[in-house]
């Protein structure tokens, strides 16, 4: 199918959308059903927080960024649907972010857009307003993280334009684009920048096994902007860098720990070690809402372990034989020292990181 725009960007990944002009709640959550792409651009609508969940924990709704939103939205429609005074609602919106926060352990996103979704929603609660007044608020919470998320990806981008040039040739690892998070993306937000620069940026999307978010999702966004990208099988990166003049590797981060240690999609360490290799820049971008100043190091973050059937079934076909053990981690962590630069919202941070990244939370 051709990739649809509005205005020239990628329609938004994820929304609330009020019943009526005025009043936020009461409302409802539309995304993209990102399983379906490229094949189906189909947007859904819930007003279910399990819903949501499940849409979380099955990929519909993916990227770091962008299940941080979906878990604030689901909570507020928690709370939308909670009967009762205010200490129900609160009741309800704690029950539904527990179970939100089960769906994915590893984007540190999600964790933080729901401690500020419970922490606005106790605070209303403390201040004494009635039920009706504390789902308005955490409705706006929820759509503050979207709009702010959108905020920082610009931002991201308008920094990492800096270490881009005219014509020069970037690869990039699963999608970390509009798709997975409010509009822009975080490593694709520099490109697009530089597009409406008027620059030539050529992008080699890996296709990023097993669930192929580079080849579904990111080379998808990117054409849609008229962004030329070629698309790269996982093993084919080390030919790229040394015979197609890759000249910086842009990735995301689910997760970045205190002393700069990075987990993102799975193979997104051996894209910095083959980068240190071929003397490429490898730059991480993430607002700072993936930084975790309370994880000290990358052995201390959870990583996501999914089942081996999405290893050995692609698109519904077996490819390895029936009872084959599989490992099926799906991030890894690319050590500290591998990082070229990380650039958030703020700015470009440079080593030591354990002091840039204290500094820029601080
Ligand atoms: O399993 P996914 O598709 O949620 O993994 C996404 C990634 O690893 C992205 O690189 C990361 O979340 C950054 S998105 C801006």
């Amino acid at each position: 199918m051709t990739p649809e725009t509005r205005n020239g960007m990628l329609l938004r990944t994820i929304e609330w959308i009020p019943d009526r002009g005025g009043t936020l709640v009461p409302g409802r959550v539309r995304f993209i059903d990102q399983t379906l792409l490229p094949q189906e651009l189909k947007f859904v609508e819930t007003r279910s927080a399990q819903e949501m969940a499940e849409a979380i924990r099955a990929l519909r709704v993916r990227g770091a960024p962008a299940i941080g939103i979906a878990g604030a939205m689901g909570a507020a429609l928690a709370a939308q649907a909670a009967g009762g005074d205010a200490a129900a609602v609160l009741n309800a919106l704690e029950r539904a972010a527990e179970n939100l926060q089960r769906t994915r352990p590893t984007a540190v996103n999600l964790a933080w857009a729901l401690d500020r979704i419970r922490r606005r929603a106790r605070e209303a609660a403390q201040a004494g307003v009635d039920a009706g007044d504390l789902k308005a608020r955490v409705a706006a919470e929820a759509t503050a993280i979207r709009d702010e998320d959108a905020r920082m990806c610009r931002a991201i981008g308008e920094h990492g334009v800096h270490l881009l040039r005219d014509g020069c040739r970037v690869l990039t690892h699963c999608n970390a684009g509009s798709l997975a998070t409010a509009e822009y993306g975080t490593a694709l937000a520099p490109v697009y920048v530089a597009r409406e620069r008027g620059w030539n940026i050529h992008v080699f999307a890996d296709e990023t096994r097993p669930h192929l978010q580079g080849a579904r999702l990111t080379a998808w966004e990117l054409q849609a902007n008229g962004v030329p990208v070629t698309l790269i099988c996982d093993n084919m990166a080390a030919a790229a860098m040394r015979d197609k003049a890759v000249s910086a590797v842009l990735v995301g981060a689910d997760r970045i720990a205190a002393n700069g240690d990075v987990a993102n999609k799975i193979g997104t360490y051996g894209l910095a070690l083959l980068a240190r290799s071929h003397r490429i820049p490898f730059y991480v971008l993430a607002p700072t809402s993936t930084f975790d100043s309370r994880t000290l190091s990358g052995a201390d973050i959870p990583i996501e372990q999914r089942a081996g059937e999405e290893v050995v079934n692609i698109h519904g076909r077996s490819v390895a034989p029936p009872g084959v053990d599989v490992w099926a981690p799906i991030f890894d962590v690319t050590p500290a020292e591998l990082v070229t630069a990380f650039v958030c919202e703020r700015g470009i941070l440079r080593p030591p990181f354990s002091e840039s990244i204290r500094r820029v939370l601080s």
